[in-house]
């Protein structure tokens, strides 16, 4: 039996040769030889009974802190190769980041839908400002300084007390900044954000999306009105829907009208969201008042017109079963990822 190398050499090699291992390779083939099967601290440890027996003691302790020494020096050499090793590889097999990509806000979406059904009916799409002159908003529209619409409680105005511009209340001053901007035929829908000073709540929202309609030719009527409501909504919300028209009032049509749609989730027969009626009120409309014509220049002995007007959040609220306007608002996206 050879005579066991003393730990303190086989330290001295290890040092000696530990600093040129460039790879993991390199760091396994120190771990054979220093601390495999038969490398040199097992066979030291087998070739103990070659020593004195006073000496044994001694030398196993200080082989058996010399092996645990290598086993974390070698065991960092292999830790720090390996990350080496794996780090500029990509590992196709780890489960995918989930990519977020976003989408058309729940109105949006509507509103296209909605612009692409008059599209096809041969209307084109009109706008106007949000920040609207009240002359556009109110006096154009054949409505009375009196009327309770103006009211400071209803109306957001930009210059109090001059009162010369407003948020608008509503999508109707697009109607006069087309007929003053072009002659008949006209054929536009209007879309776009209106505000009314009303308090938050799961019916009213002090922003809200309005939609605009106008159709002014030579001897357009009323069953026109009736005729592109119903063939709209039939497009919208699937061919069994009708349509019934009510006496209304707005300044700017006469004679005017409330349009009401039979309830799409009862088919009539009355519920809960129609509240027994068997029918939703959706839009008003109307005849274009001859002075609102008159106003824009047109000349009502010649041209006659339509106009009809919508919230955009009662269609989704129904569309989509949706029970509170202000989640439009909110902006969470717990809500919107679901459209
Ligand atoms: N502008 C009216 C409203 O906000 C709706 C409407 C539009 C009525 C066009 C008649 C004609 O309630």
């Amino acid at each position: 039996m050879k005579t066991p190398q003393s730990p303190d050499e086989i330290l001295a090699s290890f040092k000696s040769e530990a600093p040129q291992a460039q790879s993991l390779e390199d760091a396994t083939r120190l771990k054979n030889k220093y601390l495999g099967r038969s490398g040199l601290v097992s066979s030291s440890f087998d070739s103990i009974s070659s020593l004195p027996p006073a000496e044994r003691k001694d030398y196993g302790r200080r082989l058996n802190e010399l092996k645990n020494l290598l086993i974390r020096e070698i065991g960092a050499l292999e830790t720090a190769f390996s990350r080496v090793a794996v780090a500029p590889k990509e590992d196709f097999t780890l489960p995918a980041v989930k990519s977020f990509s976003g989408g058309l806000h729940p109105l949006t979406q509507i509103q296209d839908d909605i612009v692409g059904i008059l599209r096809g009916f041969g209307f084109s799409v009109a706008t106007g400002p949000e920040a609207e002159l009240i002359t556009y908003n109110f006096d154009m529209l054949n409505t009375p300084p009196w009327h309770p619409a103006r009211d400071l409680t209803d109306t957001f105005y930009l210059d109090v007390p001059a009162r010369d511009r407003l948020l608008r209340t509503h999508t109707s001053p697009v109607q006069i900044r087309v007929m003053k901007s072009r002659t008949p035929p006209i054929r536009i829908v209007a879309p776009g954000r209106t505000y009314r000073s009303d308090k938050p709540d799961a019916t009213h929202s002090p922003v809200f999306m309005q939609m605009e309609g106008l159709y002014v030719d030579r001897g357009v009527t009323f069953g026109d009105l009736k005729g592109t409501v119903l063939a709209f909504y039939r497009s919208l919300f699937g061919r069994k829907v009708n349509i019934r028209l009510r006496p209304g009032y707005f300044p700017f049509t006469e004679p005017s009208a409330e349009v009401d749609m039979s309830c799409v989730f009862c088919s009539g027969k009355g519920c809960r969201v129609c509240k027994s009626s068997g029918w939703l009120e959706l839009a008003g409309a109307g005849m274009v008042h001859p002075n609102v014509l008159k106003g824009a220049a047109i000349d009502p002995e010649v041209f006659s017109g339509w106009a009809f007007g919508f919230g955009l959040e009662r269609i989704a609220i129904l569309k989509y079963g949706v029970d509170d306007i202000r989640l439009f608002y909110e902006n969470d996206i717990r809500f919107l990822s679901q459209f």
